[in-house]
This record gives C-alpha cells, structure tokens and sequence, in this order.
C-alpha cells in the first residue's frame, strides 16, 4: 500500500537527503543531513473524523499502558486492531471492555471500539500477524540492574514475527528501545524468516505521558516518523496523515529512536536543573515557583517541566536516562551530564526525608501519614515512584504509616501488605489521623484542595512535609501548620540559637 498524496502539514523531513545518496545504510549518513521544513498551514496539532482514507489491519503486540493506548487510539482512528498479549486474564478483561491501567478517558474509548468491532484483543500471535499491514512492538523494555534496557521482550516478539510473515510486513517500534535496536530486529527476523521475505522495521517512538495518554495520541503535538526505505515511511504517513494536521518529522529509522532517548533525557534534566535551583532558593529565602515562572514566559525556556520537587520518576525518564548513559558509554562519548540528572534526582527523596527526620526529631513509633504512592497524579502506575524508596526506609525507621493514594495503593499492596504498622486509608483525612506528620509524595489535584482546618484537626501534631509543593506556605501558616516543602518555603518554629553576647 503506498500513497501518492502530497503532505499538507508541517513535516520536517530529513528523508530526501537520505534518498539523495547522502545515506550510509545505517542511517547515520542520513542523520547527518540537513533536515529541512515542508509547507506548514498549520501548526495547531488537531484530530480529523475518525475515517481514514485507507483503513489499515493493524497487529500490536503489548497491551500495557503504551500498547494498550495506542490499541485503542488507532482504533478510534478507523483501523482494524488486533492486539496481543500473553496473559489470558488481561486479554479478557480487555475483550469485556474493562481497562488493566488507569488513564483518563481510555475506558470510553475502549468500549466504543470494540462495539464498533475495529478493536479485539487476543492472546494468539497469528491472529494479529495474518493479514495485518502494520505491527507494532509495544511490549515492555524495563531496566535491568547494569542500567541497560532490558530487550529480551523485544527480540521475543521479532522471532514470533519471522516465521508467520506472509507477505510484505512493516515492524514498528513503539516502546523506547537505545538506538540501533531496529537493526538487531531486522537481524534477527531476517535470520529467522530467510532472505526471500519482505519486510521493514521502523520506528514510531510515543511521546504518551500516563494520566493524558489517550489526549496526548489524538492531539500530538508531533509525530516522529522514523524509516529507511519509501515503502515503510508511507505507509505510516498512511496510517496517521488523514487524521492528524501536526508537525511530522521523518527520519532515518536510528534518528527517530534517538529523538525519543533524547527528548526523555532532556526532560529529566530540565527536573534536575530545577531541583537544584530550588535547594539554592531555600538557602536564599526566595520561592522556586515564582523563579520558575519567572523563566519559563522566556519561550527559550518554556514553562512545562520546572515543578520542583521530588524529581522525576515512572516507567520512562529514569530508564531511559540510564540506558542513554550506557549507550554513550559504549561509544566513548562523554556522560557526566547525564549521570549528574540522575544524582540529583535520586538526592531528592534523601533531602524530603532529612526534613521529616527534622521535624519528627525521633521517627520511631511515629504515626506518618502518607499522601500519594503513584509516580505522579492521574496515573495507578508506582514504577520508579518516590514511594518505593519512602515507604521503605520509614518502615525501617520504626514508624507507623498510614498509607492513601487515590488510585495506586492496589499496587504498593502487592509489595507492602498492611499489617500492625501499616494501614491502607480510603482518604486522604483518614491517612491523617491521628498523624504525627504527613508527607506528600504525588502531585494528585485532590490533595491541593483538602480542606485544611479539618486536615489539621484530625492530627496529632500538624506537620506536613510537601514533596510536591502543592500548598501555599502562608495559607499552611494561617491554617496551623508547620510546613516544609522542597524550595517553595518552610513555615516551622525558629530553631535559631540566640547569640550570647561577650
Ligand atoms: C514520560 C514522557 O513525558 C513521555 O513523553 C514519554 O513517552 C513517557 O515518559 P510519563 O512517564 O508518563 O511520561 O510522565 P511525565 O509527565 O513525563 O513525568 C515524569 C516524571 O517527572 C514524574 O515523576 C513527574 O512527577 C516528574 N515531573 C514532571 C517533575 O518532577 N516536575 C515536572 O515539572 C514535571
């Protein structure tokens, strides 16, 4: 299937240099080229009716909170989906419409697809490779201990691929992969398939945040296209040109997954930079809030990403920045900026936990309440969430912990069953009481408005420590609370020795 109709949005396109001649075969000539900018009418990311031109039978493997999004997005754009995944429980939960993940608006749109017929999930490879124009590797890349992604899902699914292809097939990569990973699916396939087989690989790197997934993929702000060869590159403008008026960006298979290492990366340290201008702002007295967005109106800067706080966390920045350290590494190239990110991100929990010990003064035989376990709100998701370093060292710290989230204690519960020294609460005032302090650990828009006075009267002693500076330490004051947060003011007694005269 290839397609003869001229772009109309922005595309920033760097293909035609690598179809010049400039192109090495690995894309890395190509990488090198000048990109260049097509017409753009319009820069105002938009969805268009849910009918593309050409309807695509779309096979994707992985039905977590990438593959499942992306199942039910391609779907609601017209498709025909079949998505896989190994676990018959999650396959039919899914088939009934229920969703395995948390994520705002996913429900609505998974029950109008499969009703439509367009979306069915199975936990049979064939039913999504026979017939299928597209498949898309969604499944998991998590870290392992030496930093690395961990690929070993990835190549599974290429050698699953290779003996079914019955015809021209295009692979895309969807999860974040290192760069150079399509090659070695490529390898294997090839090696798998024979050399008689058609097929491509190329990447199509999400940029979905957990908690506006499915808005992030109906209104993208770009669409980062990556492949080697005419046929792949219009296919996928195929599959998403009709619907979307956005910014495409068409690269080299190896640009298009280094754009997403990077673009992680480079959101990770804007969190880290801000972060260590908020440490300075508690040693000069000022407000890193009102610091940021004093820099970020500089459109240079741009305001997003500059919460201070307890730092990055989720499924993606933290892996993504260790295996991006290890792939410079491995090619000789300077990483101390990218490992200093990570120092400082990983300093954030110890620098809110040595304000609680301060505060507490003993931690042991403490009640704590804690607000928030998820890595951020919106999301059930803990996986690198501050709460797994917290909630530990409190426990071995000898304290009480009263645990609320409002959607991801299910999943702390799995590593932490309640007993005598832990409770799971059903709301934030119930984690509270009887609290000696509370500790803030996730951005949930429910904790900024709590009702203070009564938040207040259920504590023992009304301390709260804010790793996420939702609240406003003058209203914390004037409620009476003593308050700490990370670089937006305390409110605390005065520890001041008085000086002696001599
Ligand atoms: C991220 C990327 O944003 C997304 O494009 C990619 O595809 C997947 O990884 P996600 O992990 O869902 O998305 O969360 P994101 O919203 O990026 O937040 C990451 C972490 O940074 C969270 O722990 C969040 O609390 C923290 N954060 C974010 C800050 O500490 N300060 C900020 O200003 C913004």
């Amino acid at each position: 299937m290839t397609s003869d109709r001229r772009l109309t949005g922005s595309r920033l396109d760097e293909s035609d240099a690598a179809t010049n001649g400039n192109g090495n075969g690995d894309g890395h000539g190509s990488d090198l080229a000048a990109t260049r900018v097509m017409a753009a009418p319009s820069l105002q990311p938009q969805t268009r009716a849910a009918n593309p031109l050409v309807q695509m039978r779309l096979g994707i493997f992985g039905t977590g909170y990438a593959g499942l999004v992306t199942s039910v997005c391609l779907a609601q754009l017209g498709h025909t989906v079949t998505a896989i995944d190994k676990d018959p429980e999650i396959v039919a939960s899914l088939s009934q419409g229920r969703p395995t993940i948390h994520e705002p608006g996913l429900r609505e749109v998974l029950a109008a697809n499969i009703e439509a017929g367009r979306l069915k999930f199975t936990t049979r490879s064939e039913d999504a490779i026979a017939g299928s124009d597209i498949i898309f590797v969604c499944v998991g890349t998590p870290p392992r201990s030496d930093g690395r992604a961990d690929l070993c899902q990835v190549e599974e699914v290429a050698r699953t691929i290779a003996p079914q292809l019955d015809g021209y097939k295009l692979i895309v990569e969807k999860s974040t992969v290192p760069a150079r990973t399509a090659r070695w699916i490529s390898w294997t396939i090839r090696r798998l398939a024979g050399p008689e087989r058609e097929f491509d690989v190329a990447s199509n790197p999400e940029f979905l945040r957990e908690g506006t997934a499915v808005r992030d993929f109906l209104q993208p702000d770009r669409i980062v296209i990556g492949a080697d060869s005419e046929r792949a590159r219009s296919l996928l403008l195929d599959l998403y040109k009709p619907s979307f008026d956005c910014p495409i960006v068409l690269t080299s298979v190896t640009t298009a997954e280094f754009i997403k290492q990077t673009a992680n990366a480079f959101l990770a340290a804007k969190i880290s930079f801000i972060n260590v201008m908020s440490d300075l702002c508690e040693a000069l007295g000022v407000d890193v809030a009102t610091v940021a967005r004093g820099i970020g109106l500089d459109p240079r800067i741009g305001g997003s990403f500059l919460n201070a706080g307890l730092g990055f966390g989720g499924s993606c920045l933290p892996k993504d920045l260790s295996a991006l350290i290890t792939v410079a590494e491995e090619n000789g190239v300077d990483s101390a900026i990218l490992k200093e990110v990570q120092r400082i991100n990983t300093a954030r929990v110890e620098r809110l936990l040595a304000k609680l010990e301060r505060a507490l003064w003993v931690v042991r035989n403490k009640v704590v309440g804690v607000l928030g376990v998820a890595f951020k709100g919106n999301t059930d998701d803990i996986r690198g969430a501050p709460s797994l370093s917290v909630v530990p060292w409190l426990r071995a710290a000898g304290a009480n912990l009263r645990i609320y989230d409002p959607a991801a204690t299910p999943r702390l519960k799995e590593l932490y069953p309640p007993d005598d020294r832990l409770v799971y609460a059903e709301s934030a005032c119930e984690a509270a009481t009887g609290a000696h302090a509370l500790v803030v650990l996730t951005d949930w828009d429910e904790f900024r408005s709590l009702e203070l006075e009564r938040l207040r009267s259920v504590m023992r002693t009304p301390i709260v420590v804010d790793g996420r500076n939702l609240f406003k330490p003058a209203a914390m004051q004037a409620a009476g609370f003593e308050y700490y947060s990370l670089g937006h003011g305390d409110v605390a007694p005065s520890v001041e020795t008085p000086r002696v005269e001599v």
